[in-house]
C-alpha cells in the first residue's frame, strides 16, 4: 500500500547511507497520486543525497501510460552514463509514439491528473470501509498510490492459499502479501485501480465468500 515519507523520515534514510556509504534508490512514481492533501518531499531535497543517489520515475501512473514502457532516472553522471549504456545496447530508444505523448503529459494541461486522483481518493475511501466490514480483515487507510494492503491475521490461513482460495471460489484476482517478501505474511495486496463498480463487486464476492467459509471469525 502507499503511504508518504516526511522529510524527518528521509533525512534518516540518508544519514544510514552516508554512514554505510551505501547507494539510495529511490522510486518515487507515484509522487502524485497522495492523498488527503500530503506533500510529496523527494529524497533528492535533502541534502548529501543527490552524490548516492538514483531516483526513478516513469509515465504509467500519473498519466496513466502503463504499458508503454517509458520512464526516467536521475542519478549522478558516473551512474547515469551507465544507465544509458544498457539502455542503448538493450532497447536502443523507447517506441516512438510514447516518446511524443510523453512530451505531451508533461507540458499539456495538468487537471486531469487532479481529477483522477480526486477519484481515486473516493475509491480508496470505498474499499477502506469495505474492506474493515469484512470479518477477519482489518486495513489502514492508504495515504497514497492504489493499493490496498489488508491484515488477514486473524483468519489464520496462510496468505497465498487464501489467495488462491479467493481467486478460485470468489473470482476476484488478488496477490498474497508474501508477493513482496517475506514480511507480507497474513497480508493481501488488492489494487483499486479500477470502477467504483467493480470495486463494490469484488468486494462483495469476497464478503460473501469469507462469510461462508470462516462463520466463527
Ligand atoms: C512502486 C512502483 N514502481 C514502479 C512500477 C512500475 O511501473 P512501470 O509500469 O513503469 O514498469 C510500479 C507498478 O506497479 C510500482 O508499483
Amino acid at each position: 500500500t502507499g503511504g508518504v515519507y516526511t522529510k524527518e523520515d528521509l533525512r534518516a534514510i540518508v544519514e544510514v547511507a552516508q554512514e554505510k556509504d551505501l547507494l539510495i534508490v529511490s522510486d518515487e512514481i507515484y509522487e502524485e497520486i497522495i492523498f488527503d492533501g500530503k506533500k510529496h518531499e523527494s529524497v533528492l531535497s535533502i541534502p548529501g543525497a543527490k552524490e548516492r543517489t538514483v531516483l526513478v520515475g516513469g509515465f504509467s501512473k500519473t498519466w496513466s501510460m502503463t504499458g508503454w514502457r517509458l520512464g526516467w532516472a536521475v542519478a549522478p553522471k558516473e551512474i547515469a552514463d551507465k544507465i544509458a549504456k544498457i539502455q542503448l545496447n538493450t532497447t536502443s530508444c523507447p517506441v516512438h509514439f510514447a516518446q511524443v505523448a510523453a512530451i505531451e503529459a508533461i507540458r499539456g494541461p495538468q487537471d486531469d491528473v487532479r481529477r483522477m486522483v480526486r477519484e481515486y481518493q473516493e475509491r480508496r475511501d470505498l474499499i477502506f470501509e469495505g474492506i474493515n466490514s469484512i470479518p477477519g480483515f482489518s486495513m489502514i487507510k492508504p495515504a497514497a498510490t492504489f493499493y490496498a494492503f489488508p491484515n488477514t491475521k486473524k483468519l489464520g490461513v496462510k496468505s497465498s492459499e487464501l489467495a488462491d482460495m479467493i481467486l478460485n471460489e470468489a473470482g476476484v484476482a488478488l496477490l498474497p502479501g508474501t508477493a513482496f517478501g517475506p514480511e507480507g505474511e497474513g497480508y493481501l495486496r488488492l489494487s483499486f485501480a479500477t470502477s467504483k463498480e467493480m470495486i463494490k463487486e469484488g468486494l462483495r464476492r469476497i464478503k460473501e465468500f469469507i462469510e461462508e467459509k470462516f462463520p466463527n471469525v
